[in-house]
């Protein structure tokens, strides 16, 4: 007979109930950041009173919201009421160059909805934003979420620039394409950290005025220059280096073996090819971010999907390339460097 106490153990099945709810932090974080509660301490603490009018809360929730940022790490509570903790100061005040809130705004905005209909995606196998609908000609008529997404995606951009820049030598080169290069913000970084060296960014024509927005009085806007286009069809301009950042993931397989295989033949002798995306681990088991964010692509595309550094190597060698090395490229992605043999 089996023993009650043992199957209903609640303690043992907490991480269970952890799962389950987890949704309600994720939540509560885009909320804060909605209301901008961060930004409203960056000056110091206030009593709940004061934080209550200068983000617009209601009184009958604001204390068990406020406690449970307190809870979760994000606030302090103190004499002078609330404050940010350390985490939330460093991470979550808006205009902050550190500022990582991007994520959880884009989640507010453009993802969480979807992922309510996750079930039916696992049912149909079909992307869920509305039928033909392409998400990023979707998201760039809504500027708004739009500049989100770009801010989303280049929240680290300043450590891949750097880890990019250590990952070869770039003395020999003058001329990079970053394709899918977004309004151009690792582009900008890179051309800082490399005086001899000019950037295309090749991305849709609709990211112009984001574009011009990141780039322009950048101090490098002479060396920055916007290729409009697709790079599913279109020629990639030749290149000493090509990064293909979050792109592959959003392609089909004889896409992304078709993009290496382009930027094979673009590259001079001796060019560098760096491809970084969330890769799954190859035994497919660990990286569970990555795992649920291919399941996040399959919600917005036909044919997305994340992929191993094993399956990356294999375009690779395909094309002809030298994969150089395979590294972690910070806290969720993996970076592969090729070269093109001399
Ligand atoms: C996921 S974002 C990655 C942005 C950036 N590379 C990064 O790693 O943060 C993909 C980018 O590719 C662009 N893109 C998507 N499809 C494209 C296409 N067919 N041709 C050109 N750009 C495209 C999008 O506009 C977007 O900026």
């Amino acid at each position: 007979m089996s023993n009650p106490s043992t199957d209903h153990d609640s303690i043992a099945a907490l991480p269970v109930i952890e799962m389950a709810m987890s949704f309600y932090q994720s939540r509560v974080l885009m909320s804060a950041l909605e209301l901008d509660v961060f930004g409203a301490l960056a000056d110091g603490p206030l009593a709940r009173p004061a934080l209550e009018e200068r983000v617009g809360l209601h009184s009958r929730v604001s204390e068990d919201f406020l406690d449970a940022l307190v809870a979760l790490g994000l606030l302090a509570r103190g004499e002078s009421g609330y404050a940010n903790s350390e985490l939330a100061d460093r991470f979550l005040v808006k205009g902050r160059d550190t500022y990582v809130g991007g994520f959880a705004e884009m989640g507010g905005a453009s993802l969480y909805p979807l992922w309510m209909k996750l079930t039916d995606l696992l049912r149909t196998g079909e992307p869920q934003i509305p039928p033909g609908g392409n998400f990023f000609q979707g998201l760039y008529q809504r500027p708004e979420a739009a500049r989100k997404f770009m801010d989303a995606m280049d929240t680290f951009n300043d450590e891949i620039a750097a880890k990019l820049s250590a990952a070869a030598d770039w003395s020999g080169f003058e001329r990079l394409v970053d394709v899918g290069g977004a309004r151009g913000d690792l582009s900008v970084r890179l051309v800082e950290r490399h005086p001899g060296l000019s950037a295309v960014c090749f991305d849709l024509p609709q990211i112009e005025p984001l574009f011009k927005e990141r780039v322009a009085d950048s101090g490098v806007e002479d060396r920055v220059t916007l290729h409009g286009g697709d790079f599913v069809t279109d020629e990639l301009p030749p290149a000493d280096v090509y990064v293909f950042g979050h792109i592959l993931h959003g392609r089909d397989l004889d896409q992304r073996q078709g993009l290496v295989n382009r930027a094979y033949a673009g590259l001079r002798p001796g060019g560098c090819l760096f491809v970084f995306d969330r890769m799954i681990d190859d035994a497919r088991n660990e990286r569970h971010l990555s795992l649920l964010g291919s399941l996040g692509m399959a919600l917005v595309s036909k044919i997305g999907s994340e992929y191993t550094p094993g399956t990356c190597r294999s375009w690779l060698d395909a094309a002809g390339f030298e994969t150089v090395s395979v590294e972690p490229l910070g806290a969720t992605d993996t970076l592969v460097v090729a070269r093109k043999p001399a």
